[in-house]
């Protein structure tokens, strides 16, 4: 210990320090992990970002937030994808069209008809531009050898109009989805592209949208193309990547608690080691393998369409068309889970040590699993969706490990992973005046009188 007494005089202000000295088995245990996973702990390094006070991202601050890119004028991105919501809404399965109150974001936000919730959980567009190859649950967006496949191509084949990166092509598909912009009765029975189309008309016809793309491309042209690179150059400036995990990485030993520690041996360490081996998918300084898996998440709201009882959702299977692949689903980051709840594709769980008991024991924790603690599920199929999900994976043995093999865990670990997942949180997101400027100011961002202000159900502004 002696050896160390130098370097902790001189810290003795920093808290942890005697606890976290160089030599401290914890330490040398979670470096020697970090070491074997290749972690740097910055998962934007090398990617060159857009900076939010550019222009072109300030035009896309601007169409993010305009209900004038919804049909009916009552959804935009940002309905479901608010920075003071870390970049989601903050509910298990979005509410776009048809709210109650269009500008109420987040919880409280109610639609006349619950069925009419999007089938899915928002993810947030925070760290966007992170992914190389899968966005959306399924990964309907996803990169190719030669190109990008969109839901405009077959499975396997480039769209040629996606656009070069995912955050652009993805742009391209919220405003052609009924339920999360377009409302039933615009363009009625149109293509997508009539859709965009109608969008330029729109935008172009109210001519005070021309000016504001002339000066970031130089011609006041208003292409649906410009428009989904404006957007995708607003999310992809939203890097929020100082977590108090990077600070421990790059050597800062007192950034994270003696617990957030141990938590990160049982998330890094493989089975043999006594660990639960999160990382195998859960991989590297971005938290995912962009792949995907059956974690039996309970499938909860109307779901795609899928099964017996037309509300479960195949997952990764409905594109693939592989049954294989039915209930996987894109292995989502970590990056600032601690704000990004509720979890999993279908919103089912509110907080962390209940998704991770879940990963441990699917099987026990969908025993107790109650719909009906879930705001806006539609419960009544959940059993037979449950049953369905657990036959298939019993017979075709996709589940992951832990689903045929559960493993046991105490509550000291469950709270120790959640102090690991807590620390890979950007304190930046969840404090509003760090978020100011990814947030619009009517004043400086409302192009025709369309742009969103929220408020959350207290009134108050978001
Ligand atoms: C009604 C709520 C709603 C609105 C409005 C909405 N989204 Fe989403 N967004 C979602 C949901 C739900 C998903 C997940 C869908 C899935 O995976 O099947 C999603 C997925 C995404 C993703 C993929 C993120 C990832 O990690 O894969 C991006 C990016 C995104 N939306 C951006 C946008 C943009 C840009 C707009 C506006 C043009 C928009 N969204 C409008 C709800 C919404
Ligand atoms: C076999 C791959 C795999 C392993 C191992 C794994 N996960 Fe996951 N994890 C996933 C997938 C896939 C999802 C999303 C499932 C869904 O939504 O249906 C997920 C979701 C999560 C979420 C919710 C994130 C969100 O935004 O919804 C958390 C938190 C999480 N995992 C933590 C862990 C922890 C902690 C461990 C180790 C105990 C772990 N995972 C092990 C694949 C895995």
């Amino acid at each position: 210990m002696a050896r160390f007494a130098a370097p902790c005089l001189v810290l003795l202000a920093l808290a942890g320090c005697y606890a976290s000295s160089p030599g401290s088995e914890i330490d040398v245990a979670v470096r020697r992990e970090i070491r074997a996973h290749g972690l740097t702990g910055d998962p934007a390094a090398g990617r060159d970002l857009p900076e939010i006070d550019e222009p072109l991202p300030q035009l896309g601050l601007k169409l993010f937030f305009s209900k004038s890119l919804g049909g009916d004028r009552d959804s935009a991105c940002v309905s479901c994808h608010h920075p003071a919501l870390a970049g989601g809404d903050a509910l298990a399965l979005s509410i776009g069209v048809g709210a109650d109150e269009p500008d109420l974001l987040g919880p409280g936000r109610t639609h006349p008809d619950g069925d009419l919730t999007v089938p899915r959980n928002a993810p947030s567009t925070f760290n966007l531009a992170v992914w190389e190859t899968a966005l959306f649950w399924d990964s309907r967006v996803e990169r190719l050898e030669d190109g990008i496949r969109t839901p405009d191509s077959d499975f396997g084949t480039a769209d040629a109009e996606a656009g070069s990166t995912l955050s652009e092509a993805q742009a391209r598909f919220p405003v052609t989805s009924a339920d999360e912009m377009r409302g039933f009765e615009f363009v009625a029975g149109g293509t997508n592209d009539d859709v965009r189309t109608a969008l330029e008309d729109r935008l172009t016809d109210d001519g005070r949208w021309g000016a504001e793309f002339e000066a970031v491309f130089g011609s006041p042209e208003i292409t649906y193309g410009r428009i989904a690179e404006a957007i995708a150059a607003y999310e992809d400036s939203q890097s929020f990547t100082d977590t108090p995990w990077r600070a421990y990485v790059e050597g800062e030993r007192a950034a994270i608690s003696e617990e957030a520690k141990r938590g990160a041996l049982l998330f890094f360490r493989s089975m043999e080691e006594g660990g639960f081996d999160c990382a195998s998918c859960h991989a590297g300084d971005f938290f995912t393998d962009e792949s995907f898996h059956a974690v039996a998440a309970p499938q909860i709201g109307r779901g795609k369409g899928d099964g017996s009882t037309g509300t479960n959702d195949y997952g990764r299977a409905r594109e693939t068309a592989d049954r294989n692949d039915r209930f996987s689903f894109r292995t989502p980051t970590l990056l600032n889970v601690g704000a990004t709840g509720p979890y999993f594709h279908s919103g089912a769980y509110a907080n962390l040590a209940d998704v991770v008991r879940h990963h441990l024991d699917p099987n026990r924790a969908l025993e107790r699993f109650d719909p009906a603690s879930v705001p806006m599920a539609a419960g009544e199929d959940f059993i037979d969706n449950t049953q369905e999900m657990i036959d298939f994976l019993d017979v075709s043995g996709r589940g992951i490990g832990f689903f045929r093999n559960p493993t046991a865990y105490t509550d000291i670990q469950i709270a120790e992973l959640v102090a690991f997942l807590e620390s890979l949180t950007d304190p930046c997101v969840r404090d509003r005046d760090c978020l100011g400027p990814w947030i619009a100011d009517p004043a400086l961002h409302d192009v025709d009188g369309q742009v969103l202000v929220a408020i959350d159900q207290d009134g108050e502004p978001l």
